[in-house]
């Protein structure tokens, strides 16, 4: 192992000092690697496709210009800051220099994540502090031994243990990196303090506003988002409303979109993977089951707006069959749980949110923030606790419950 040039945390030096390298040039790595670039540090961006990571430095190139035309950022300042990112032209780990800290942003598979941490283990120094950016993959699947963390037996692998895994995390940004101030920081079951303050401090210094959460999935946000969108399904394959007006019902509630015009834009498809890797790495936990409702549009290829129809039909960008019934959706808000949308998702998210923190895996302070800050929900689930109240959840639960029994609404002991 290469010696150490730096101190402990060398991440918390000046930026200039502390160098970063970013493996995965897609869409993420490249907005990671600009975040990190504009906060000062050099940075080596990686990846496995030739010419992958200068194709991404020509994007940031592209994307300052447009900055630079709208007065956001001088000349000087984006020359500064793209002269900082260096494009590598090999995916071979052990040619890339001592860095402060790695973030892995490569696809989302358990196997190439295990090679990729394994080599860094060996090319840098033991004070860099490896992060992954994966979405979904346990922090103890990647570096322990197979079949040591929750999705282990789902994905195989046959690597070691890493011998040092008390400088692995996860750094989980959201899309677009340079825009999302929300920064999860994903604690494994060997991630050491020093490592996990260091990089919560890295992230402050960076502009983002950093969380704690275990290695849980999901994490925080994608996982307790999931009834956002499954009770929305649910009430509309049941016959209780249309998706457009649950969606008018929802933005009343002060949400910026509702639950069908927000997966056709991000893609059913994209939707569905989360929510059945979360199903699965619960061990097919009725409260995170998809639905057959969602399945069929996937099956259909109807993914969204970028399919050009999904849950609606997209012309020039706009939905041409979204419109609400405004005096259905009046009616239905502040009637029987069952068919009111905006009560149903709210018990369900504040059921969530309790029961993540119950179990230990972050603070209700954290998940409020999450939540707003993620999803750009209007408040967070410990919010709307204090709002609706224990008693009146633990009752639309238990309505619930008995209209469809098997545990899915049973609620959380902490209410
Ligand atoms: N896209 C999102 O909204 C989002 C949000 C948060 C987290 N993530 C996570 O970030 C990671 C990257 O996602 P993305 O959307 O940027 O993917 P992407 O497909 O846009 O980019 C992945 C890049 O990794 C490269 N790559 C693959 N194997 C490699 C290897 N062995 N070494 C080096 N480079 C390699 C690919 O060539 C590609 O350029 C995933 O783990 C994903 O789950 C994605």
């Amino acid at each position: 192992m290469p010696e150490s040039p730096t101190p402990p945390h060398a991440l918390l030096s000046p930026p200039d000092q502390a160098a970063v390298a970013v493996i995965g040039a897609g869409a993420m790595g490249a907005g990671i690697a600009q975040v990190a670039a504009q906060a000062g540090h050099p940075v080596i961006l990686v990846d496995a496709q030739p010419e992958a990571a200068e194709r991404a430095v020509a994007g940031l190139r592209a994307t300052f210009d447009k900055l630079v035309a709208k007065g956001k950022v001088t000349r000087e300042d984006a020359d500064a800051t793209l002269g900082r990112v260096t494009p590598h032209t090999t995916a071979d780990m052990m040619t890339i220099p001592a860095v402060a800290l790695v973030i892995e942003a490569v696809v989302e598979h358990l196997d190439v994540k295990r090679a990729i941490f394994r080599q860094l283990e060996s090319a840098q120094p033991s004070t860099t502090v490896l992060a992954t950016n994966t979405s979904s993959l346990s922090i103890d699947d990647i570096v322990g031994e197979a079949g040591s963390g929750h999705d282990a037996a789902l994905h195989g692998g046959t690597s070691p243990a890493m011998a040092h895994p008390e400088r692995v995390l996860g750094l989980h940004f959201f899309n677009p990196p340079p825009l999302m101030r929300l920064v999860e920081v994903i604690t494994g079951a060997a991630s050491g303090a020093d490592a996990l303050d260091a990089a919560s401090q890295l992230v402050r210094r960076w502009g983002k506003t950093p969380v704690r959460c275990t290695s849980t999935p999901g994490f925080i946000v994608n996982r307790v988002a999931r009834p956002f969108y499954g009770e929305a399904q649910r009430m509309v394959a049941e016959g209780l409303a249309d998706p457009a007006t649950v969606d008018l019902a929802l933005r009343g509630a002060g949400f910026r979109m509702g639950p069908f015009e927000l997966t056709d834009l991000i893609g059913q498809d994209v939707n569905l993977a989360v929510g059945e890797s979360v199903w699965r790495q619960t061990g097919e936990d009725p409260r995170y089951a998809p639905t057959d409702w969602q399945r069929e549009l996937v099956r259909e290829g109807r993914l969204g707006r970028k399919t050009g129809r999904g849950v609606f039909e997209y012309a020039d960008g706009r939905p041409v069959d979204a419109e609400p019934d405004a005096a259905l959706a009046e009616q239905l808000v502040g009637g029987p749980v069952q068919a009111d949308p905006v009560a149903r998702t709210l018990a369900m998210l504040v059921n969530e949110g309790v029961d993540l923190v119950h179990r230990g895996e972050a603070s209700a302070e954290d998940v409020d923030t999450a939540m707003t800050l993620g999803t750009n929900y209007p408040h967070g689930p410990f919010a709307w606790l204090e709002q609706i109240g224990a008693d009146t959840v633990r009752r639309q639960l238990a309505e619930l419950d008995e209209l469809y029994p098997g545990g899915r609404y049973r609620p959380s002991e902490a209410l």
